[in-house]
């Protein structure tokens, strides 16, 4: 029953997490973190005093919110605003607001993995700001990429914020940015999120919190192949260990077998044995430099035409156009 290629999948979470756990060293993927558990889990994490990355980039969108959207409108033509990775908007609705008091025409159409977080997304944007047209669009952000594609005529505004792009590989990252080029027509812009190198203990910290609502954040992914997949993890039988390496700018989460274990699957008709301190890869979250983010626009074809930090640069957002 192991091993069985011919086998059909029925989701690419099963047939990722069936590559993942055969493989060697063990993986899984951090977009399988986001159920509705997920979600709190993560909007837990974002009101971390620890985690700064959301503080600091919202406070940047408020600061340059008129100088951005003046941007975006250019020759006030109508646009469409997509999102990458939407979760709850809450940075987004910065810009929303501007948008509408400026009375700039535009719809907002955010993209997620978490048909969830989407929903939530919808009823809070209706409640709090009903100017607004929104149509999500549940989906990865590879095949969603080519639904923007599709939409023809109007000009496009693509938001990834949160440094969502800090989950993928350099290679991964220049392919992706690759396709969001190719979506792209003269005037479309996109603003992105990117997290920078610094002090490596702010980012350990970030990353591995004292309360533990990160250690749960990752395990959630094997609480999740227990609910969905008939798996039978003991979650306590795993530790959450973070790495920063301050060199490359990569932080890496693992989830480490306190013991040696078997594990079954169910509807993957699979058993997995780790060993005593058995590593499973949950997730990157890299960190940028000036000429990181210079490298990767110069190899996907996009160039930057603006740039907003803090005032100690522990983020930026970049604009980017073709
Ligand atoms: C949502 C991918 C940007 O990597 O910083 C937070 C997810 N993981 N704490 C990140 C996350 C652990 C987050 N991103």
């Amino acid at each position: 029953m192991q091993n069985n290629r011919t086998m059909k999948f029925t989701s690419a979470f099963e047939q990722e997490v069936f590559e993942g756990l055969t493989s060697y060293p063990k993986h899984l993927s951090s977009k399988y973190f986001y159920d509705e558990i997920g979600d709190k889990l993560f909007q837990d994490i974002m009101a971390m005093p620890e985690y700064y990355l959301t503080d600091i980039e919202y406070a940047i969108l408020e600061q340059n919110k008129a100088k951005i959207a003046a941007l975006f409108s250019e020759n006030n033509r109508e646009f469409s605003l997509f999102e990458l990775g939407a979760g709850d908007g809450k940075k987004t609705k910065i810009l929303l607001r501007h948008l509408v008091e400026a009375q700039i025409p535009f719809d907002y159409r955010p993209i997620d993995i978490s048909q969830n977080a989407l929903d939530q997304l919808e009823e809070s944007i209706k409640l709090e700001i009903p100017k607004v047209e929104v149509n999500p669009l549940q989906g990865t952000y590879f095949e969603t990429l080519r639904d923007i594609h599709k939409v023809n005529g109007k000009k496009k505004v693509i938001l990834f914020l949160g440094s969502n792009i800090g989950n993928l590989l350099h290679e991964q990252a220049v392919e992706f940015l690759g396709n969001l080029k190719d979506s792209l027509n003269d005037g479309d812009l996109v603003l992105m999120g990117f997290d920078q190198k610094k002090n490596p203990q702010t980012v350990l910290d970030a990353y591995n919190d004292a309360t533990g609502i990160t250690a749960a954040f990752n395990k959630n992914i094997l609480a999740r192949i227990n609910r969905e997949l008939g798996g039978n993890f003991n979650l306590d039988q795993f530790l959450h260990w973070e790495v920063y390496d301050p060199e490359t700018g990569t932080a890496k989460s693992f989830l480490v077998a306190k013991e040696a274990q078997e594990v079954t699957i169910e509807s993957l008709g699979l058993q997995i044995r780790l060993n005593r301190w058995e590593t499973i890869h949950t997730e990157i979250s890299q960190k940028y430099d000036d000429a990181v983010v210079e490298w990767l626009a110069e190899r996907s074809g996009l160039k930057i035409v603006e740039e907003f930090t803090d005032d100690q640069q522990l983020y930026k957002n970049y604009i980017f156009k073709k």
